[in-house]
């Protein structure tokens, strides 16, 4: 199991005490854990949280490992400052930013070049659910945006999918149990037909809404690994709760 928190744009000094409180307040061993602040607090999360197994990711990043590209951020630079995952293609970026699928390939490519692990979104929207378009939509997505693996590594530590419907998303909206089980298992499918064997050891996160409430029941779903959580990731009380859920 692996609980990530995604920050977004928020957090401080204050957020970095929270994380410090955090280790005291964890009482299962069954989960890896993941936080990913801005960018910038990278640096010093990662060595508020050094000793405690607890590991760091960035948000985003840059395809390129340097150059003229005011703002970005290559993957060598977040590997650089302490983390060891990246957050790719969430559904925030690619409605702000216009993300697209084969840039978010490019991403992952570039994500593995510096050494991180890709943790790749799909999702749908509210109206391609209810287009009934949601399988068709997350599938067209992995298709996309997944390069292939021939790298070293076993490709469960390069790579994670987090399925996060749009509609989901910091709403305190959450599918059925049984809409999370069909888009989950469709993702495994898909995994196990681009990479064969080695797809069904990938981990599959749900993120939309977890809270220390809902988080018992769905990570108990089956071919669900874990979860990306948003808003309950920044108090630790409640990280916590949700990471004691495993
Ligand atoms: P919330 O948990 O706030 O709904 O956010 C989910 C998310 O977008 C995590 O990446």
């Amino acid at each position: 199991m692996l609980i990530a928190g995604n920050w977004k744009m928020n957090g401080g000094q204050q957020a970095l005490g929270e994380v410090r409180q955090l280790t005291g307040l964890i009482t299962s061993k069954g989960a890896e854990i993941l936080i990913c602040p801005p960018a910038t607090l990278v640096t010093q999360m990662a060595q508020a949280v050094a000793g405690t197994g607890i590991s760091v990711g960035g948000q985003d990043c840059h395809p390129e490992a340097s150059g003229a590209h005011t703002g970005d951020i290559a993957p060598e630079l977040l590997k650089d400052a302490g983390a060891q995952s990246v957050i790719l293609g969430h559904s925030e970026r690619r409605a702000d930013h216009g993300e697209s699928d084969s840039l978010v390939q490019a991403k992952t490519r570039a994500a593995w070049r510096a050494g991180l692990r890709a943790i790749v979104c799909v999702g749908e929207t509210a109206q391609q659910r209810s287009a009934g378009l949601t399988i068709a939509v997350v599938t067209g997505q992995l298709s996309g945006s997944l390069p292939g693996w021939s790298g070293q590594a076993a490709l469960d530590q390069v790579l994670v999918i987090a399925y996060e419907p749009v509609w989901a998303i910091g709403t305190g909206l959450v599918p059925s149990n049984e809409d999370i089980i069909a888009v989950h298992a469709a993702i495994r499918t898909h995994l196990l037909q681009a990479f064969g064997p080695a797809g069904k050891t990938v981990k599959i996160l749900y993120g939309g809404s977890v809270k220390p409430d809902n988080a018992q029941t769905i990570l108990h779903l089956p071919e669900v690994n874990g979860a990306l959580v948003g808003g309950a990731s920044l108090k630790a009380a409640d990280f916590a709760r949700i990471i004691n859920s495993v």
